[in-house]
């Protein structure tokens, strides 16, 4: 598994052992000592060297396939890892783990003999095409928002030719927008959406803040343990051949809902609708689209397998995104006190707030 210390893969990495799954996961550090201790640090558990195995490496410089068939034959391999940037300052990265780290791996997984490849795609291949998306893979020239959004594209192409020869599985996962967990709403990473709502925390002090949304757009926010349980489970069918699995929130808050409980909880005014301030829409521009998105995906496989509704919230549509903003607050978004402050210092200067309430 590569990506394994991540939002999902560590929640992977502990479903698919706790199954009696052995695996071997590819980590990011000087040497295996240290990619097993970061490891075990973010997994909260240490596990015997039989069963969790690791290899220090990176999507660009991938361990050699006798290396990873070290502690024995690899029956199928998970691809996890990817750079989330939204922004355009680093599409050379985002394209470079994304789509070449892709490539990689799956050479990698030729080499090791799997007979299945798991990869984490995106519902976000589809850009901002309009309408009921369905698990297709979209065409070319989708409207791509992003760099990310056009490598994760690309890397789904690179997957479906994987089940050549036949007899080989690819399966092909589309979260939506990956988020705390469906009880309580608790994260232990804080991703894009919450990369936007510390923007608007920071915004606290300088007025009203617009956001633009049309009436019926949703924010595709979907449970953290609802797409990992989906996966898990999804990935026992290891019949031949390429399926994909929109794993997507049934009915993900409405953004103006979204604005109003952040208002609320993150004591900034915001409105739903009209243009931002220009510094705040410099530093937001990645993130606008996602407000006015009213496209719906479509879930049919996911729905013939599972059931419907299983990557729901356990609670009612609003109460999630309450707990979600609320616990994010309670946690300051992950950072220790020095960084919060840091942050908040940076945010404030940026966006001009001291100037703001000195006006
Ligand atoms: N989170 C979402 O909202 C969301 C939505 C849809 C799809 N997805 C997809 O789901 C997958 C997992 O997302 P996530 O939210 O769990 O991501 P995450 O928390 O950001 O974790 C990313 C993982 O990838 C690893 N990684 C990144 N670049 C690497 C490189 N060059 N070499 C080796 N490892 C590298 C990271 O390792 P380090 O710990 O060393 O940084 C980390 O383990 C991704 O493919 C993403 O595109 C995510």
């Amino acid at each position: 598994m590569t990506g394994a210390t991540g939002f999902l893969g560590r929640r992977l990495v502990r479903g698919l052992l706790a199954r009696g799954e052995r695996v071997t996961a590819l980590v990011r550090a000087g040497d295996r000592a240290a990619a097993r201790a970061r490891l075990v640090a973010v997994l909260g558990e240490a596990y015997d060297v039989g069963t969790l195995a690791v290899v220090a490496g990176t999507l660009e410089d991938l361990p050699c396939a006798a290396e990873v068939l070290d502690r024995g034959p690899v029956a199928r391999v998970w691809h996890t890892a990817a750079l989330l940037d939204l922004g355009d300052r680093r599409s050379d990265d985002v394209q470079r783990t994304n789509v070449e780290g892709t490539r990689r791996v799956l050479a990698l997984a030729e080499k090791v003999g799997a007979r299945a490849f798991h990869h984490l795609s995106t519902a976000y291949v589809w850009g901002a095409t309009r309408g009921t998306l369905d698990e297709s893979l979209p065409p070319a020239d989708a409207p791509h928002r992003n760099a990310y959004e056009r490598s994760k594209w690309e890397g789904e192409v690179l997957v479906r030719a994987f089940p050549r020869p036949p007899g080989r599985s690819a399966r092909i996962y589309r979260p939506g927008i990956v988020v705390g967990d469906a009880t309580q709403g608790q994260a232990d990473v804080y991703g894009a959406f919450y990369a936007f709502l510390r923007l608007c925390l920071g915004a606290r002090g300088a007025g009203t803040l617009a956001l633009p949304t049309l009436p019926q757009a949703r924010l595709g926010l979907v449970p953290v343990d609802r797409v990992a349980g989906a996966m898990l489970e999804l990935s026992y069918d290891e019949a031949p051949g390429l399926r994909t699995y929109h794993l997507t929130n049934p009915d993900p808050p409405l953004v103006t809902e979204l604005v109003e409980v952040a208002s609320a909880l993150l004591g900034v005014p915001l409105r739903a609708g009209g243009a931002p301030s220009p510094r705040f829409h410099r530093l937001a521009r990645p993130f606008l689209p996602y407000l006015v998105d009213e496209s719906r995906f479509a879930q049919p496989a996911v729905d013939a397998a599972l059931g419907r509704g299983l990557l729901a919230p356990a609670v009612p549509r609003r109460e999630w995104a309450r707990r979600l903003v609320a616990s994010a607050l309670r946690d300051r978004f992950g950072r220790d006190e020095a960084t919060w402050e840091a942050d908040s210092a940076r945010l404030a200067r940026l966006l001009g707030v001291h100037d703001a309430a000195a006006a």
